[in-house]
């Protein structure tokens, strides 16, 4: 059967042009970067092309790109290297909203002393702007926000909030993972002083990640070890990874000039506006205007997510829910729950994210099988069934 992706927010295809970009860096040219011959120096010049293409990406200097293992690792270098610059500030303040690669490290951190202040969002996923800027105070060593949410792809402004948070003195930091390659980045344009990228999420291998850091910005390295990445980063370069990233960089900017994502976000329209007229209790989770072009977060009530995923399974259908199951129980999402989605609506959520490579028909087809599947479901539902009298109480 054939595979309906529509989970590119999860991870994405590695593009056919960044396979046969590697190819040749994991067979016939191994050497490694560091050494003094030319086998290995013209793997250097390889690695330095591609360190060009991720900084026109984002508008950057190839010296302000490092690289890393992957977003996680990128999120959790640019934490640590503030705190540890900022040696007498014990602050921190991002949302409630933040990824799992960078929420779980505020809790190691708390545990150390730090005050991690959460930035509400409201019912849409904006961000409370007042409450961020009240929260700035000589105590803050950082500010860290992503700047697209991978749940329901709605953007916060992080051009403007980060030059006023630069403006104060204080670092800024973007985890930018579902946000590269889906709309044009200068980061020019921004405060921003460090931004997080994953090959990943834009048709490079899982494994390679990007950390941004301004000229100038005090940086201290997480991973210390040799003088790789101009002893930012220890460890012998991943070769291939870094090739092929370099190529699906590439290949993004030029999407991007080409208006790429448009088409992404037209099917993305037609997927979610059919859908809505045709499920009764279905609505949008996160606001719909600044929001990235791939992604959809449909709540349709009083239907579970983990069974809506089971039935679309069976028609070769990928995409994600927006619950997570944590010790044996199904918890709705902490960024549905942020944004006080009612309990009967953040079960029976479903991400669809769309790719470059999603067709019309695959669109037409998804379009086509979910209306009968939640149909289905909630002819089993018992809370379908009470739907009125279920207390569809707000989740925190
Ligand atoms: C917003 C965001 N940040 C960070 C990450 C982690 O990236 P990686 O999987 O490369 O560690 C993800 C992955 O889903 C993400 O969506």
């Amino acid at each position: 059967m054939d595979v309906i992706y529509l989970d590119n927010n999860a991870t994405t295809k590695v593009a056919p042009e960044v396979v046969e970009a590697m190819l040749p860096y994991l067979s016939q040219y191994y050497g490694n970067p560091s050494s003094m011959h030319s086998f290995g120096g013209n793997v250097s010049e390889k690695i330095e092309a591609a360190r060009q293409h991720v900084a026109n990406l984002i508008g950057a200097s190839p010296k302000e790109i490092i690289f890393t293992s992957c977003g996680t690792e990128s999120d959790g270098t640019a934490i640590r290297a503030a705190i540890e610059s900022n040696p007498d500030r014990k602050q921190i303040i991002t949302s409630r909203v933040e990824h799992p690669a960078i929420k779980n490290l505020y809790e190691t951190l708390s545990k150390k002393g730090y005050q991690v202040t959460f930035v509400p969002v409201d019912n849409e996923g904006r961000l409370d702007l007042d409450y961020l800027y009240k929260s700035l105070n000589d105590d803050t060593a950082i500010v860290s926000l992503m700047w697209a949410n991978n749940e329901t792809g709605v953007i916060f402004p992080v051009e403007k909030i980060s030059r006023e948070v630069k403006d104060r003195g204080i670092i800024f930091h973007t985890d930018a993972v579902q946000a590269a390659g889906k709309f044009q980045i200068d980061v020019n344009n921004t405060g921003v002083d460090m931004l997080s990228l994953s090959g990943h999420k834009f048709h490079a291998p899982k494994g390679i990640g990007v950390l941004y850091i301004r000229k100038g910005t005090k940086f201290s390295p997480y991973m210390i070890g040799g003088h790789q990445e101009e002893g930012r980063r220890g460890g012998t370069e991943n070769v291939a990874s870094i090739i092929g990233l370099g190529k699906a960089a590439e290949m993004a900017k030029q999407h991007l000039d080409e208006n790429g994502y448009a088409g992404v976000g037209q099917l993305r329209d037609k997927l979610e506006t059919s859908l809505l007229e045709r499920v009764t209790n279905s609505m949008v989770n996160g606001e719909t205007e600044n929001r990235l072009p791939n992604t959809s977060s449909i709540a349709f009530e009083y239907v579970e997510g983990e069974a809506i995923l089971l039935m679309m399974n069976e028609h070769g259908i990928c995409a994600s829910s927006g619950s997570a199951c944590t010790s044996g129980s199904l918890e709705p999402s902490h960024v549905l729950r942020a944004m006080g989605v009612p309990f009967t609506a953040a079960h029976g959520s479903i991400r669809f994210s769309l790719s470059g490579y999603t067709t019309a028909a695959e669109i037409d087809f998804v379009i086509e099988k979910m209306p009968p599947i939640i149909d289905r479901l909630r002819e089993l539902s018992p809370f379908w069934k009470q739907k009125g009298q279920v207390n569809s109480c707000l989740v925190d």
